[in-house]
């Protein structure tokens, strides 16, 4: 025998027992990892059914969150701390305060611009979703006259809607803006659904599946859809479109989970109308962008006939576009919605507990919580995503700080214009341009991320608004020129085309 071959023969059979050895720990590691993995995935079966066994019924009529609270404690839970009072540089203004500090003390411009308005006589920071029903009823803005439409975006209201139109919610809505907020509110009260948004608002009582409740927001998202405005960030719109288009977009159906996950906002953190003349608008036919919506106004006519103004600037009497918090537009221009990033992933992260991924109910500036809101995406340092988030703010707040010296200076030119003789027709064109620019500087003065949403966006609203400002002042100061044209022709000053594609 070759001692060689022996050699190699034991050395061969080392190696095969080796390999038996590895075979055996591997098996039995795999072995294990499958039963747990069964184990794990009974036990997530059994946690599913046990979030969904319903210790207390809901239906479409439980408005009142403690009840779903005893069958799902832990979003409950989280959901109660959005009283908790919390403060970053820019936002999150909620809670220990009486009232959050008023934002038209902290930038006079924003008075100034909003004389002959409500919104000069009190406009707070944001706070937390438990003050917002309780916030709407204290603002002073209700010693001027507002409707029932109010009560959309600040209570759990679908049953009273369900009520007010027999059954059916969107004739109750369509019937709701014909109400003083007084009544409807009364009514809100004598109902007992006078609580702030609840679960039954975002979820399916049945299935506890996302869905929008909002009539606002379905109207406003169908007319998107049947619009020409380009929306890469919801494909659901895009298959809608291509498609037969034989039944009206269908949020609830047609939309994925992703988007449901911004269009439960989307249901309140939106440019809408709001008064006595028709029902509450989301102004979406056109498109989302701020231009988009301004041409959408633009050709909005009262019964009068007179074009669409939220109200006459009690210096100027420029017929004013009021903005409101557009996060949900601003949000759709940028690199996030883009890629699919939603609104709950940054303001509802999951958390864990146990094995269990739980939802974040206790919505909140992302910047309280940089680690489950961001670091699941980014890599870098809570410091240093903080100092990038910091530096888009500020950036946005200065050059908004700028469109407030503009605005004051434009109303200035028109009133010293009027002073000095000029007739009405003269001012007309510096008064449009008036309409334009602070349309344009509301729009991201009242988005209420301070430019994060989309920080190209909003640079770009901010760049016409100085621009239209400028141009105001100039109109304003023409009127005396022996050669200037009337002045009126002046008001055509379209928008800016958009540069054509090659
Ligand atoms: C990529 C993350 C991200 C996404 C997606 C996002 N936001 Fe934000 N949002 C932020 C950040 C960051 C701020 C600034 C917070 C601050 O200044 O404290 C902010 C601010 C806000 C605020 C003001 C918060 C406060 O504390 O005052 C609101 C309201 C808001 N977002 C709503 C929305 C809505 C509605 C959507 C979806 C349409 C959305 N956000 C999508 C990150 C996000
Ligand atoms: C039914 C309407 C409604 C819906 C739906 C809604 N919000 Fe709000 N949200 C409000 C109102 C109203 C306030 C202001 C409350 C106040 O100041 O009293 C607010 C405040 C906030 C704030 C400021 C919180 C703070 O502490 O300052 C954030 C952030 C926010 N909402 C994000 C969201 C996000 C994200 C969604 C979707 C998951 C959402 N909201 C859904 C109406 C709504
Ligand atoms: C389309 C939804 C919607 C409607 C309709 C609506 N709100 Fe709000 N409201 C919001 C959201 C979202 C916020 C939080 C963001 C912010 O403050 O900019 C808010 C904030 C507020 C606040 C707290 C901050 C502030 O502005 O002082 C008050 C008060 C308020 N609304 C009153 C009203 C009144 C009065 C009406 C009717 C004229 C009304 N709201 C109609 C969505 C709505
Ligand atoms: C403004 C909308 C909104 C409101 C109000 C709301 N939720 Fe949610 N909820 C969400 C979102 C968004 C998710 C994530 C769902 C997803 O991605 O499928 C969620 C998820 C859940 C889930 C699934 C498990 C989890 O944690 O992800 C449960 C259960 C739940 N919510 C219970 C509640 C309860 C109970 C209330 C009332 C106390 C409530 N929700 C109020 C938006 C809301
Ligand atoms: C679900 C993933 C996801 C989450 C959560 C997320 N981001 Fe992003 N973020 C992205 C993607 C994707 C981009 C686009 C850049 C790219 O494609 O690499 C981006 C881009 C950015 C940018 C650069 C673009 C810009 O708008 O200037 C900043 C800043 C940023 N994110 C900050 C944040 C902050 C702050 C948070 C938390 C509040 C956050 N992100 C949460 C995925 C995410």
């Amino acid at each position: 025998m070759n001692p060689r071959s022996t050699c190699i023969g034991a050395a061969q059979r080392g190696v095969s027992n080796t390999v038996l050895l590895v075979l055996i720990v591997v098996v039995a590691v795999v072995a294990a990892a499958v039963t747990g993995l069964l184990m794990n995935i009974f036990e997530r079966k059994q946690e599913a059914a046990a979030s969904y066994t319903q210790l207390v019924e809901v239906t479409e009529d439980t408005t009142d969150a403690a009840k779903w609270g005893v069958n799902w404690p832990k979003q409950y839970g989280s959901y109660l701390l959005t009283a908790q009072a919390t403060r970053t540089r820019f936002g999150g203004h909620g809670g220990s305060e009486a009232l959050p500090e008023e934002k038209i003390e902290r930038d006079p411009w924003l008075k100034r611009m909003f004389l002959g308005y409500a919104f000069s006589i009190d406009y707070r920071d944001r706070r937390g979703h438990a003050f917002m029903l309780a916030d709407q009823e204290q603002t002073e803005r209700l010693t001027k006259p507002q409707t029932g439409s109010c009560l959309h975006c600040h209570a759990s209201i679908m049953p009273l809607y369900r009520s007010l139109g027999d059954g059916d919610a969107m004739k109750g809505f369509a019937e709701s803006y014909k109400f003083s907020y007084k009544d409807l509110n009364a009514k809100l009260h004598a109902s007992g659904h006078a609580h702030p948004v609840s679960c039954v608002d975002c979820h399916d009582p049945k299935t506890m599946q996302l869905r929008v409740t909002r009539p606002g927001f379905i109207q406003g998202i169908q007319a998107l859809a049947t619009s020409e405005a380009a929306v890469p960030h919801l494909p659901s719109i895009e298959r809608w479109r291509a498609s037969s288009r034989a039944k009206p977009y269908e949020p609830n159906t047609d939309a994925s989970r992703t988007e449901m996950r911004s269009y439960v906002c989307g249901q309140c953190h939106v440019e809408y109308y709001c008064s006595s003349q028709m029902p509450l608008t989301f102004p979406w036919g056109k498109g989302l962008r701020a231009g988009d919506q301004e041409k959408f106004w633009n050709e909005v006519k009262f019964a009068s006939g007179e074009r669409f103004f939220d109200y006459k600037h009690a210096e100027t009497g420029a017929p004013i576009l009021k903005a409101q918090h557009p996060e949900f537009e601003l949000w759709s221009q940028g690199v996030h919605a883009r890629s699919g990033v939603s609104c709950a992933d940054c303001h509802m992260p999951y958390g864990r507990d146990g094995a269990t991924k739980v939802t974040d109910h206790w919505v909140r500036s992302p910047l309280l919580n940089v680690s489950r809101a961001c670091q699941t995406c980014h890599k870098q340092s809570e410091t240093e995503i903080k100092a990038r988030v910091d530096q888009i703010q500020t950036r946005n707040f200065e050059l908004m700080q700028r469109g407030g010296v503009a605005i004051v200076a434009l109303i200035d030119a028109i009133n010293a214009a009027r002073k000095d003789g000029a007739a009405p027709e003269q001012l007309r064109a510096a008064q449009e341009l008036q309409r334009q620019a602070q349309w344009r500087l509301d729009f991201i003065a009242a988005e209420n991320s301070m430019g994060f949403h989309a920080p190209q966006e909003a640079a770009m609203v901010l760049g016409e608004a100085l621009d239209y400002a400028r141009q105001g002042e100039l109109a304003a100061a023409s009127w005396r020129s022996p050669q200037a044209k009337p002045v009126a022709a002046a008001a055509a000053v379209a928008p800016v085309a958009p540069v054509k594609k090659p």
